[in-house]
């Protein structure tokens, strides 16, 4: 048994893991540490805060006094650090918020597990997990090889410099202070409870609802999926046995670029559709009501500013070390969650109701059809 902190666990990956973990390992006890921005929600962790199977802390992780009380309270030995600002669409718009919780948050982190591990002689048994991206290592081109953890920083966005300047902080805690850290870098997540602004989810409900599908660019970029079970399950290994002071990456194996993705979530829907006629009364204004494919819907626009071109994931290192490898099948996946939202509509229209207006306004709002 142990006491696991789990910070941004009310976000897409967080609340995945925390369901993961409560399955897997019932007896540890899980506190998870949220600041409930626009990305939290907590509807899927409402049945585990009211059976007391987890207990969900509102706070930011740039508070250093709630994380000392925090430590002092639960005496975590296990922190598994999810919490961030995640979208590369908001960094550009608005900065200043990554820097102040992936940099500063992460800070604060580290202080409170390094002052408690030390005071209370826990160096040695715990272990602070950081959960990065593959995008510190910048762009690839066509024929580069994947990004292993070897290759340098060059972070292009500045959710990219948010998270790399993270990274660099835990390794200086880790070396300097023999902090027991260790790092993984993912690519792309997708699966359920993500939130709707990013690429797959944005696409499924445009979708349904009949609206435009805006590929930016040419929609050649290339991004490597993984699903988010696969990567939680790489996380617990990670954290259980990896080896301190290491970075691992965790990559789907399984490059596309967004025209593909894209194109897939169409005949995905176009097909669920034609199983299934109540669909139809549903979303009458998805085309696939009228038997006309979502492929009508696809419309190029404006490119995102600095849109690195290429991200791919070498993962043997977590394969050779840990034995832990990615096994859902893209194709497979993108299905179960596409049936996912078109399941959990009450789940993505609430979110799609708020102030995610005003956000898709100010982002789609002035890029024009190319
Ligand atoms: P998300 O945006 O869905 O969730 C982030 C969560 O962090 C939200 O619940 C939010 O409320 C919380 N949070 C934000 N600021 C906070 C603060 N100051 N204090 C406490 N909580 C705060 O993000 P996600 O997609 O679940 O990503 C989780 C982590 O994984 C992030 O660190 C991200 O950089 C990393 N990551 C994500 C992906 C991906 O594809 N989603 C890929 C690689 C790495
Ligand atoms: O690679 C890991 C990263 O993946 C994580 O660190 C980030 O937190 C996560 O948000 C994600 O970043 P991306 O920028 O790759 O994800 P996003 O879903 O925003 O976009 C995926 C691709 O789709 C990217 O090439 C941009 C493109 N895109 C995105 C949106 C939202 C579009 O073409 N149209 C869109 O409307």
């Amino acid at each position: 048994m142990a006491n696991i902190l789990i910070t941004g666990g009310a976000g897409f990956i967080g609340q995945n893991l925390v369901h993961t973990w409560r399955k897997t390992r019932p007896d540890d006890r899980l506190t998870v540490i949220d600041a409930m921005t626009y990305a939290a929600n907590i509807t899927s962790l409402e049945p585990l805060i009211e059976s007391r199977q987890i207990n969900l802390v509102k706070g930011s992780i740039t508070d250093g006094a709630l994380l000392r009380d925090l430590f002092d309270q639960h005496q975590f030995t296990r922190v598994a650090h999810l919490a961030a600002e995640s979208h590369v669409d908001r960094s550009i718009e608005d900065p200043e918020a990554f820097l102040t919780t992936n940099v500063l948050g992460t800070f604060a982190l580290l202080k409170a597990s390094l002052d408690f591990w030390r005071a209370n002689k826990l160096l040695e048994q715990s272990r602070f997990l950081h959960v990065s991206t593959d995008e510190v290592y910048g762009s690839l081109s066509a024929h580069e090889p994947a990004f292993c953890e070897t290759t340098p920083y060059r972070p292009n966005s500045p959710y990219a410099a948010s998270k790399a300047a993270s990274d660099h902080l835990v390794r200086s805690f880790e070396v300097t202070y023999g902090l027991p850290a260790l790092i993984t870098n993912c690519s792309n997540n997708y699966g359920p409870y993500q939130h709707p602004e990013k690429l797959i989810p944005l696409m499924i409900i445009h979708a349904l609802e009949g609206k435009a599908l805006p590929i930016y660019g040419d929609g050649s970029n290339i991004r490597d999926w993984l699903h988010v079970s696969d990567h939680c399950e790489a996380l617990i290994a990670v954290i259980e046995r990896g080896h301190v002071g290491e970075t691992y990456n965790v990559g789907g194996g399984n490059e596309q670029n967004n025209r593909n993705v894209v194109g897939l979530i169409c005949e995905t829907i176009d097909r669920a559709f034609a199983k299934d006629s109540k669909l139809k009364d549903r979303f009458p204004a998805c085309p696939a009501a009228d038997d006309r494919s979502c492929r009508s819907l696809i419309t190029f626009v404006t490119d995102r500013p600095g849109h690195d071109h290429r991200y791919a994931i070498n993962a043997t290192k977590l394969a050779n070390e840990l034995g832990k490898r990615c096994s859902v099948d893209f194709a497979a996946g993108l299905e179960q969650t596409v049936r996912w939202y078109i399941e959990n509509e009450a789940w993505w229209r609430a979110i799609i109701s708020g102030s995610y207006r005003t956000w898709i306004e100010k982002n789609y709002g002035n890029r024009s059809a190319v």
